[in-house]
């Protein structure tokens, strides 16, 4: 589903990434742990296309996605790849279903279809009785599992995600988690994690750490 080849990233004289190879299959949920400015979001953000490298090879999904103009990149990133946050990023303005539905709208899906399949994502991950909330009327675990709901609205070919329950407390990570492990089981969701959270990276099909630049 997803690999990447020696990818290095500088800013200035501080090389953050030294060569990070990294193969993801179908299905797996892969955790990355590592010190505080190891290089994981730095990394995440990449292997999301969302920053160029300096240098090496991602492939996602089949497509060789840093030969990609930007306007293109851009289309494959929203329809391929979802992402969630520590911060939920929810609109304000709008109800959770509506949030759920923009990536779908900016794809150019049709808005019938766009809100059955929101309002089944909403169900699957049981906030069906919260679709008219405004995120303000939300938990904090309520608001990260319709981040999730809007990470999954595109059915992406993978799912990026930086310290998910890093702002939650342990009942609300827990469910969170179960979500997560629930919708690689159901759907072979393919997902890689940014996390703190131990027990997370323990479940997880593979752990990795980054250290010293590289992935181990
Ligand atoms: N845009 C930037 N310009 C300059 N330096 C940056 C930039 N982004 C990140 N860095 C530096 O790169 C290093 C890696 O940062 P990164 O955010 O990837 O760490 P992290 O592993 O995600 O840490 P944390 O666990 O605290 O989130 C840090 O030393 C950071 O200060
Ligand atoms: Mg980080």
């Amino acid at each position: 589903m997803i690999r990447a080849t020696n990818i290095t990233k500088s800013f200035g004289d501080l090389q953050v990434l030294r060569g990070v190879n990294l193969y993801v299959e179908k299905g797996e949920l892969v955790s990355i742990v590592g010190k505080s400015g190891a290089g994981k979001s730095t990394l995440l953000y990449i292997l999301g296309t969302l920053a160029r490298p300096d240098g090496g090879d991602l492939v996602i999904d089949g497509k060789n996605v840093f030969t990609l103009r930007d306007r293109q990149l851009a289309a494959f990133r929203n329809e391929q790849i979802g992402f969630v946050f520590q911060f939920h990023h929810l609109l304000p303005e709008f109800t959770a279903l509506e949030n759920v539905c923009i990536p779908a709208y900016i794809n150019k899906q049709e808005v019938a279809s766009t809100q059955r399949r929101a309002m089944e994502l909403l169900d699957y991950l049981g906030l069906a009785d919260r679709a008219t909330h405004k995120p303000n009327q939300l938990s904090g675990g309520e608001q990260q599992r319709v981040a999730v709901a809007r990470a999954l609205i595109n059915q992406p070919a993978i799912v990026f995600a930086d310290e998910p329950s890093g702002n939650l407390d342990s009942a609300s990570s827990e469910e969170l988690h179960r979500l997560l492990f629930k919708l690689r089981d159901d759907f072979a969701q393919t997902f890689i994690i940014v996390t703190h959270n131990e027990e997370l990276a323990g479940l997880s099909d593979r752990r990795l750490e980054m250290i010293d630049g590289l992935l181990n």
